[in-house]
């Protein structure tokens, strides 16, 4: 089958590899139809993780089963399924408690999984033809009769919408409040589309490429230029003064000044300065254990210089970590059916898995209106002129998806 292999620090290719197979009776197989480029896939793209060359990438993964394996009860041939990044067993103590996110079992010796990560287990991705996945009783999300019309909406299920809306439930939003959100990428968009949701009073997201922004205040969040004065004032001249009630970190050890050198503990310290005294902070941005690409000191050895002090005389809390994604699919989902949450209006490009190397490119350079791209590995590249009328369309609804739930 076609997959694209990562072959080493900005250089990915799409190949032929041997095909993806059921290997456990508790398996199945699907068909991939779309599958996205994420920002985590950027931090291998870069070299930034200890991501072995040959292996497939892609854990943002939608399609249509096409084998099952003897021991598979619920899922059956023909449906149509959306992955969540994390591979879990459904049995473990983690699982059980609905942190699939940190599985036990998938992963042995650390906790969680996915697919075509670096450090979480040996499992191909899914920017190929098809892909296996495993406990599939446990891990498949079935999606409803609306499958192939909402599939651009339904495939963000797989980690991003509810990596947005585990933020917001790290950082504790109630409906009501008003949010910062540290980053505009396809995260902090879900971030900013769940607070929404949830009825936040105010959502304030926080980058510098306008693009970005720009989708971002489509659906009625304040957007701050981090690159024209400090976002820290503005988002306390934006709350009396007194910072936002909860704050969400969607940007990782990555982060950069405005002229993109990386200060790995700006997005924190930001936070802590701009969410109010007893505020919540979720961080959602990876953060990672050892990071000898960084050219900064602590950073190599994954630590920052963190204001303490000022976190804790303001009694704020913190939470952290891998999105739980099936402590929340099935819920978005339904809120997608329904018409309430169209997480599809920040998709920039539709495309075959032959221009995912291009993609890849794009995407990196945080290039002008390359926010979101899904790769069709089944198919053609949709119409692009269709997809232009649409995405309107789609906007529009977006809007619509947040007046009062
Ligand atoms: N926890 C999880 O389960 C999970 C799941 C998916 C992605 N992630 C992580 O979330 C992060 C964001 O993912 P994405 O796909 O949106 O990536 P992205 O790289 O496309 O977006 C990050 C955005 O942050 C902005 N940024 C950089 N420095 C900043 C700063 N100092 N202040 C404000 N904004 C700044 C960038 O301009 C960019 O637009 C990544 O670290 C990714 O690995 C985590
Ligand atoms: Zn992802
Ligand atoms: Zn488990």
């Amino acid at each position: 089958m076609k997959a694209l292999v990562y072959n080493g620090p900005r250089d990915v290719r799409v190949k032929e590899v041997p095909d993806a197979k059921i290997e456990r009776p508790t398996d199945v197989l699907v068909k991939i139809t779309s599958t996205n480029i994420c920002g985590s896939d950027l931090h291998m793209y870069e070299g930034r993780t200890d991501m072995e060359k040959g292996r497939v990438l892609g854990h943002e993964n939608l399609g249509q089963v096409v084998e099952v394996g003897e021991a598979v009860d619920r899922i059956k041939v023909g449906d149509w399924v959306c992955l969540p990044f994390n591979i879990a067993c459904g049995f473990c103590k983690n699982c059980e408690r609905g942190l699939t996110g940190f599985c036990l079992t998938t992963n042995p010796g650390t906790a969680g999984a996915a697919y075509g990560f670096a450090g979480m287990g040996p499992y191909s991705g899914g920017q190929a033809e098809y892909l296996r996945v495993p406990y599939a009783d446990f891990n498949c999300l079935k999606l409803p009769d609306d499958a192939q019309g909402k599939e651009n909406d339904y495939v963000m299920l797989s980690d991003i919408f509810p990596t947005g809306w585990h933020a917001t439930e790290l950082a504790g939003v109630k409906p009501g409040e008003s949010v910062v959100i540290y980053g505009c990428g396809p995260v902090g968009l879900m971030a900013a589309h769940s607070a929404m949701i949830k009825g936040a009073s105010k959502v304030i997201i926080v980058d510098l490429h306008p693009d970005r922004l720009a989708l971002a205040e489509q659906i009625g969040a304040i957007a701050i230029d981090y690159s024209k004065g400090s976002a820290v004032e503005q988002i306390l001249e934006l709350t009396d003064g007194e910072g936002a009630d909860r704050g969400c970190e969607c940007v990782g050890y990555q982060c950069h000044d405005p002229a993109g050198h990386e200060v790995p503990n700006a997005t924190m310290n930001d936070l802590v300065k701009s969410v109010r005294a007893t505020g919540g902070i979720g961080v959602v941005g990876v953060f990672i254990p050892e990071d000898p690409g960084s050219r900064d000191k602590l950073a190599k050895k994954g630590k920052i210089v963190f204001d303490f002090g000022l976190f804790w005389i303001k009694g704020q809390h913190i939470a952290t970590g891998q999105a739980n994604v099936k402590a929340y699919n099935r819920y978005l989902r339904d809120l997608i059916h329904a018409d309430r949450a169209k997480p599809s209006w920040i998709v920039s490009h539709e495309l075959a898995l032959d221009e995912a190397p291009e993609a890849y490119k794009h995407f990196d350079a945080r290039d002008n209106g390359w926010t979101k791209v899904i790769l069709h590995p089944a198919g053609a590249q949709k119409n692009p002129k269709r997809q232009s009328t649409q995405k309107k369309a789609v906007r529009k609804e977006a809007a619509h998806a947040h007046s009062p739930v």
